[in-house]
């Protein structure tokens, strides 16, 4: 029988329909070709339906996303909308109520995509940031008293708890030793003498179980300076939501900007779905022109296949993602091409069947 997966599909706001749109049709193209079904659901949740329903998600969103195997996420946000009532109550909402606590973004220098700094070589930059994905300085607690008021007073209050912090670093040891990779943490101990000193802490503590996984430690601020100077010194990196969010963009400019930039919110104990989305967001000053970039949302249907076990296949999306790249022919013009989403994703799709039928089996 053909295994099927079920994919809850929310295409979201801005540039997100346009480039979810070539991320279906990639992965439509990789089950045919390795025998496998999706079954995609469409959800029209986002801001329209804000102003239609006066909320982001239906009433019973997460109990209908619950039986899905994955959710296939474009963007969130949009003017007219405050941006903290639409991604608190989307984006944010799915990635805690499914406790999709490790944030995977590789940050990877393709061939063929355009990197800021001068001579840099694909090798130098190779990093997988795996950022803390449902508390820290997202917690959402808080306050604002006395609002409106001359002596108003907002609280914004970073959560730490010993169990995220410890799941997320554990992770990030099981991800360097699998991959045989140094592991670097990054913090700012010298400042945020609770939280980041407790991070410090506990990543000392977990490293005392992982002997032969080298660690490096960083302060962010530091951290910054050094992923532009010297790339090469960052291959699995762990770092808070906070400073995980700000240096992935950094990171996504060193790897050709945030039209390749892929993530993944992963449970890893598969208690609920996990959630793939490109890292960018909905982008309103291209909306609508048809030349947003589809390689991140393709990059991250990639991190999908990969996530269900479909290794062959999730390392050929990406092997086409570069040949694309490469090619240097069909290419959206935030990669210096005057190609449109469509056409980019077309050509990922005629790449990805042509080397295909140079392989016997896929998955
Ligand atoms: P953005 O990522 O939408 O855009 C930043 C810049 O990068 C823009 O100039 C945009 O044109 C460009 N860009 C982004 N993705 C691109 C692509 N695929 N191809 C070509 N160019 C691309 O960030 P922003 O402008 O700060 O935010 C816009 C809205 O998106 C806000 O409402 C914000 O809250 C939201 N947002 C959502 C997510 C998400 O859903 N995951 C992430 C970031 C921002
Ligand atoms: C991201 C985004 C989100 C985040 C926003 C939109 C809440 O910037 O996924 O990087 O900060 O996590
Ligand atoms: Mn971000």
């Amino acid at each position: 029988m053909t295994k099927a997966y079920k994919i809850a599909v929310i295409p979201g706001d801005g540039i997100g329909p346009e480039v979810i749109r070539e991320g279906v049709k990639v992965l439509e193209k990789a089950a045919e070709l390795a025998g496998l079904r999706f079954d995609f659901q469409c959800f029209p949740w986002g801001c329209e339906y804000y102003l239609q329903h006066g909320r982001m998600m239906a009433e019973d969103g997460i109990e209908q996303l619950r039986q899905f195997d994955a959710i296939y996420l474009g963007a969130v946000g949009y003017p007219g909308v405050p941006d903290h009532i639409s991604l608190w109550d989307l984006l944010l909402k799915i990635r805690k109520e499914f406790d999709q606590y490790v944030n995977i973004r590789p940050i990877k220098l393709l061939e063929g995509a355009p990197c800021p700094l001068k001579d840099a070589r694909t090798e130098q930059i190779d990093m997988l940031f795996i950022r803390e994905n449902s508390e820290g300085e997202y917690s959402g607690a808080g306050d604002w008293l006395y609002k409106g008021k001359e002596h108003e007073v907002v609280l914004q209050t970073s959560v730490f708890s010993r169990k995220g912090t410890e799941r997320i670093i554990r992770y990030a040891f099981e991800t360097a030793r699998k991959r045989g990779k140094s592991l670097t943490s990054i913090s700012k101990g010298n400042a945020l003498n609770y939280s980041m000193v407790f991070w410090d802490q506990i990543f000392a503590e977990v490293a005392r179980e992982y002997p032969e996984v080298r660690t490096c430690s960083y302060l962010v601020d530091a951290a910054s300076m050094l992923m532009i100077k010297q790339p090469e010194r960052f291959e699995v990196v762990v770092t808070s939501n906070l400073f995980g969010d700000i240096l992935t963009d950094l990171g996504a400019a060193l790897a050709g900007g945030l039209g390749l930039a892929a993530g993944a919110n992963i449970n890893p104990e598969k208690t609920c779905p996990s959630m793939f989305e490109p890292i960018h967001g909905s982008a309103p000053d291209i909306a609508g022109k048809g030349i947003a970039n589809p390689l991140a949302a393709i990059w991250s249907a990639s991190q999908m296949l990969e996530f269900f076990g479909l290794e062959k296949l999730a390392s050929s999306v990406l092997a086409a993602i570069e040949q694309v790249l490469a090619e240097h022919k069909v290419l959206t013009p935030d990669m210096g091409g005057r190609a449109s989403t469509a056409e980019v994703g077309d050509r990922v799709v005629e790449v990805l069947s042509n080397m295909h039928s140079k392989m016997e089996t896929l998955p």
